[in-house]
């Protein structure tokens, strides 16, 4: 099968098309013919081996660890393993995975979930990472309650754009902080204000938020908390200060020592795919809650074209790989 390799950290010239085996299904995995996957930050971190620590956290010390990226993806079942019992051969499924630029990978069932009735595979695609990340820092870190004030920094790119919706659902009244370009997608997409931060600058509002969620941009820590109210809650999602190192992740020492002099609660975070949040996910999507924006569509071959784009940071909503 023909798939996307990356034998060597470096910029988006290492990766390569190449001719390799085609994966065949262990227990409990489906082998799936991949429609689509889409591109994740992630991937251009995993493919650079920076920031240097994701090497120690198990990527691969001198070069990847994994042969093929890609993280996204939705496609139909060709062959199931032992053990499989939830699906069959002939399957639509989106899910997260190992390997998703390539055309054919394997995955475990437990990471799939039905292809959602209204969206076609390649809007499938783009929903675990960005979505999942989404959910998790609205549900899980910010806690998000109904007619709370929320403020998402970065609400035009692939976590944003769900974050923007995914607060709306839980009934929120949603500031969106975006470039001029944005600012109509972003009210599409339910915010109630929209900040084009070329002009404005929320820092310097009056506006407090119980809960902002910073996802880009340069702000510090303590520019967002100075429009937090006394109790709100800060998710650094990402944004701010980037270090080849450590990437950010000293903000975890940081803001740990922050929180116990501040009532606000400083919460960044590192969201890691399920299963069972999949479900949750797919749920958002059946009521209609969220639909994903899709931005730019490239063929396997343009993967890396694709990946640098993503990298210029400017993306509008979610960039896939159709096969
Ligand atoms: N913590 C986690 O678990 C986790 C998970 C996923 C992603 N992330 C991180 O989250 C970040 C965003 O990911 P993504 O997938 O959403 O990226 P993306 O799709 O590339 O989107 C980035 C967005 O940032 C916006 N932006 C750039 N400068 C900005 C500024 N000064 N103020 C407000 N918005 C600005 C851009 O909009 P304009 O064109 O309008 O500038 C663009 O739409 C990345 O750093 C990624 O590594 C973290």
């Amino acid at each position: 099968m023909k798939a996307i390799t990356s034998r060597k950290y470096g910029s988006a010239d290492v990766l390569k098309l190449e001719e390799v085996d085609k994966p065949e299904p262990k227990e409990g995995e489906v082998l799936i013919r991949v429609s689509a996957a889409a591109v994740n930050a992630g991937d251009y971190h995993v493919m650079r081996g920076d920031p240097y620590l994701i090497r120690i956290m198990g990527y691969g010390l001198r070069r990847p660890k994994h042969l093929i990226p890609g993280q996204d993806v939705a496609g139909v079942v060709e062959a199931v393993g032992a053990d499989v019992t939830r699906l069959r051969v002939g399957d639509e499924v989106f899910g997260y995975c190992q390997g998703a630029f390539a055309e054919h990978v394997c995955v475990p069932e437990t990471q799939l979930r039905p292809r959602p009735a209204h969206l076609t595979l390649e809007q499938a695609a783009t929903l675990p990472v960005a979505g999942l990340t989404a959910l998790h820092a609205l549900r899980d870190k910010g806690e998000v309650k109904p007619g709370q004030k929320v403020l998402v920094i970065g609400a035009s790119g692939g976590v944003g754009t769900f974050t923007v919706q995914l607060a709306k659902a839980y009934g929120a009244e949603v500031g969106a902080v975006c470039s001029t370009r944005n600012v109509e997608n972003a009210r599409s997409l339910g915010a109630d204000h929209v900040i084009d931060y070329t002009t404005e600058d929320f820092a310097a509002g009056d506006t407090r938020y119980d809960v902002i969620v910073r996802i880009a941009g340069d702000r510090t820590v303590g520019q967002c908390r100075s429009v937090l109210t006394p109790r709100g809650t800060l998710v650094i999602v990402g944004g701010g200060s980037y270090g080849r190192w450590l990437g950010g992740m000293e903000r975890f020492l940081g803001t740990a020592l922050l929180n116990v002099f501040t009532r606000q609660r400083l919460r960044p975070f590192v969201s890691m795919c399920n299963g069972e949040d999949l479900r949750s996910l797919a749920e958002f999507v059946a009521e209609h809650a969220i639909e994903p924006l899709l931005d730019r569509r490239y063929p396997l071959a343009q993967t890396a074209e694709a990946i640098r784009y993503v990298e210029e940071g400017h993306a509008q909503g979610k960039v896939v790989i159709t096969l």
